[in-house]
């Protein structure tokens, strides 16, 4: 039976350090380190993502700012927003809710938050810079699953592992972190042909394709490292992407949905946010 990796006990020991840390930051420079986080249109998950977000920065000490935008405002309109959060010194970290309503420019408004205040890891140069063995600011899930790998005590040089999904916000991101930790990594996507044929060697296998219980039983090698990235709203209840009970009799250690990523997900915004604030990448 697969023992169960807590991000609720993670997060909690992770979010401990980083309200010690900014209580420290706040001494030192008269004011909280603030995040603030642009939310446009009225999707329900992305509400209470948003709404957990900013209980986050409450609970640690640091200070928020929240922008909720009417569905139907214009690029321009949510670009003045970006802009003004840019320019303002007292701002560390901006986040911008993914997705953004169909009409609006993703790429080009992501664009105008600098790269010292994207505290998701998502501009081209935080990306390029992982990718190229120095990171600087990481996209929180990945970071945030790394912890939780790392949490088993598993030596990770020369593992197996698998990555299923290849987002620009997670898969490529994780693919890069388990690569700069000498992991031997495939990404399997929605046009691999039998992902089952990777996911029986893997000794970690991250799952980030958004389909219900989509990773099986007989799709894991016994003793694997199985992480569930998937968070699917199924009849009212949160489900995700692993067949939790019936891989947990395969696996050696396996994250619950929820109470396993997700938490840790938004220790990890926290993290950046405090990064930015101390200025540490520039
Ligand atoms: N939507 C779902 N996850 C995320 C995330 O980590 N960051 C942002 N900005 N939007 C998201």
């Amino acid at each position: 039976m697969a023992e169960i990796i807590s991000g609720k006990i993670v997060s909690a020991q992770t979010r401990e350090k980083i309200k010690a840390m900014v209580s420290e930051f706040e001494t030192e420079n008269k004011r909280k380190p603030c995040l603030a986080v642009v939310l446009v249109g009225n999707d329900p998950a992305s509400e209470v993502y948003v709404r957990n977000k900013i209980k986050g920065t409450e609970e640690v000490g640091m200070k928020s700012l929240s922008f909720n935008m009417p569905e139907n405002s214009t690029n321009a309109e949510v670009e003045e927003v970006v802009k003004c959060l840019a320019d303002d010194d007292n701002v560390d970290g901006i986040l911008v809710q993914l997705p953004l309503p169909k009409h609006l420019d993703e790429r080009k408004i992501l664009s105008l938050i600098p790269d010292t205040k994207d505290v998701d890891g998502f501009s081209p140069n935080n990306l390029g810079l992982l990718s190229i063995g120095t990171p600087r600011t990481v996209s929180c899930t990945p970071l945030g699953v790394m912890e939780l790998i790392k949490s088993t005590g598993i030596d990770l040089k020369g593992k197996n592992a698998v990555v299923i999904g290849r987002s620009n916000t997670v898969g490529k991101p994780m693919a890069m972190l388990l690569l700069n930790e000498n992991c031997t990594v495939t990404v399997c996507h929605s046009k691999t042909d039998n992902i089952a044929f990777y996911t029986k060697n893997a000794d970690i296998v991250v799952v980030a394709v958004g389909r219900p219980e989509f990773l099986k039983k007989d799709m894991v090698k016994e003793g694997a490292v199985v992480i569930d990235v998937g968070i699917n709203r199924v009849d009212g209840k949160l489900i995700g992407d692993v067949d939790f009970d019936a891989v947990s009799e395969v696996a050696g250690y396996i994250t619950p949905v929820p109470g396993g990523v997700g938490p840790m997900t938004i220790s990890m915004l926290l993290y950046n946010t405090l990064m930015a604030a101390k200025k540490v990448n520039g």
